[in-house]
């Protein structure tokens, strides 16, 4: 049986309300205080999850270990936070663990595991290598089922200058007709644009709003802890893989957004018929059943099966570590789950929906056909 750890954290206050109910209604400050009062104790297990079995036969099972701290506190305390992620990851080696990934904010918190490769009692991966190829196929995928053509389309990354961003367009320039790269630091985002600009018309914007005019699909991977894309924004058929944890798309979407789709990014279906994920103190990483896992979390679960003992994918993600975690998860049988929003799913019925409404409320060429399809059935 091989082993393997990844460490979780809570993402917002509903997570801290999950894990402990008496959270529940008492103010920010106050929980804030209690999560830093947890942290005078070692990390914890969170969950343990057994029954992985790869397609080569091969088993593994591993353990959630929880940092109890938000992502904004790991900004507010990043020596607190740091030594915190090394207690996890002393814990995982005494579990027997092999491998450990830095889940959410842990890896941000840590410069993508470069602050603590020195010091990590065992080999690191952030896990973002995997979540860039489930959110490319994805956004794909999705982009093919709201009939939009990559080759004709106008794509936006937001968060284009970070880790997951910055090989998230590295891969799709070549393929789409324009990209505009989003993101906060002007220079970082020129050194982008020239090191892309060869491959496709591409352009940088710091302003969200007027980045997503005419966009038809959109890439949202930034490490803000709150939300900063208003839906409103978005044109009407939009394809929006949002890859960000917490996500940058407000959860409202759901509600007043019938004609786009936006979908979690890296959401990933885990090989093994017995796959049962114990939680200890009913802490729960918003994913039902538990054979779905976040691409970060398979990512470290590939590298436990293949039997790689050393760092994996630190700083900024390369292009040819997507390419190998992509092999080695189709060899052990990891497969893309099927969308979802914010944890529901999204069936095929409702993707055709949407195209409707899209069709419906936008003149774009894409949605032609349906809306010719849409005039003939009310003449009719
Ligand atoms: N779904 C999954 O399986 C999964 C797996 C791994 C990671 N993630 C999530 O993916 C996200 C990105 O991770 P990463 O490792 O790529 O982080 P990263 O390397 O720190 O990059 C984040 C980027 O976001 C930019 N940014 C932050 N706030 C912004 C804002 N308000 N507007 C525009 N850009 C902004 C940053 O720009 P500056 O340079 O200006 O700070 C930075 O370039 C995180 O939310 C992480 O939790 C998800």
């Amino acid at each position: 049986m091989r082993k393997f750890a990844f460490l979780i954290h809570p993402l917002d206050l509903d997570d801290v309300v999950n894990f402990e109910k008496k959270a529940a209604g008492k103010p920010v400050a106050l929980i804030k205080k209690m999560l830093l009062w947890m942290c005078e104790k070692p990390p914890f297990i969170g969950s343990h999850i057994i029954g992985i079995t790869s397609k080569t036969g091969r088993k593994a099972e591993g353990w959630f270990i929880t940092v109890p701290l938000l992502p904004e506190q790991m900004r507010e305390h990043p020596e607190l936070a740091q030594r915190k992620i090394l207690e996890a990851i002393d814990i995982a080696k005494e579990l027997g663990a092999s491998i450990v990934g830095l889940g959410g904010f842990t890896s941000i918190a840590v410069n993508g595991g470069l602050s603590i490769a020195k010091q990590s009692a065992l080999p690191i991966t952030t896990g973002n290598a995997y979540t860039v190829a489930a959110a490319v196929n994805g956004t794909k995928k999705a982009a093919r089922l709201m009939g939009i053509r990559l080759s004709k389309a106008k794509l936006v990354v937001v968060g284009a200058t970070g880790s997951i961003g910055r090989a998230c367009s590295e891969i799709l320039a070549p393929e789409v007709a324009e990209i505009v790269l989003v993101g906060r630091r002007q220079r970082a985002l020129e050194l982008q644009v020239n090191k892309l600009k060869e491959l496709a018309v591409v352009s940088a914007s710091t302003d969200i709003k007027k980045a997503l005019e005419g966009a038809d699909i959109v890439i949202s991977a930034t490490s803000d802890a709150n939300t900063i894309i208003d839906v409103a924004d978005f044109e009407s058929g939009t394809v929006v893989c949002d890859v960000a944890q917490p996500p940058d798309v407000s959860k409202s979407v759901l509600k007043e957004r019938n004609d786009i789709l936006v979908f979690d990014g890296g959401i990933i279906k885990i090989p093994g018929r017995k796959i049962k994920r114990e939680s200890r103190f009913d802490y729960d990483f918003r994913l039902k059943p538990d054979k779905y896992a976040y691409a970060c979390m398979s990512e470290t679960m590939i590298l436990c099966l293949e039997g790689i003992k050393e760092n994996f994918d630190m700083g900024s993600v390369r292009v040819s570590n997507v390419e190998k975690i992509s092999r080695f998860a189709m060899k052990h049988g990891f497969k893309l789950a099927g969308f979802r929003s914010f944890g529901e799913r999204i069936t095929r019925d409702k993707i055709k929906e949407i195209r409707k409404n899209a069709a419906l409320n936008s003149n774009k060429k894409w949605f032609y056909r349906v809306r010719r399809m849409l005039k003939y059935s009310k003449l009719g």
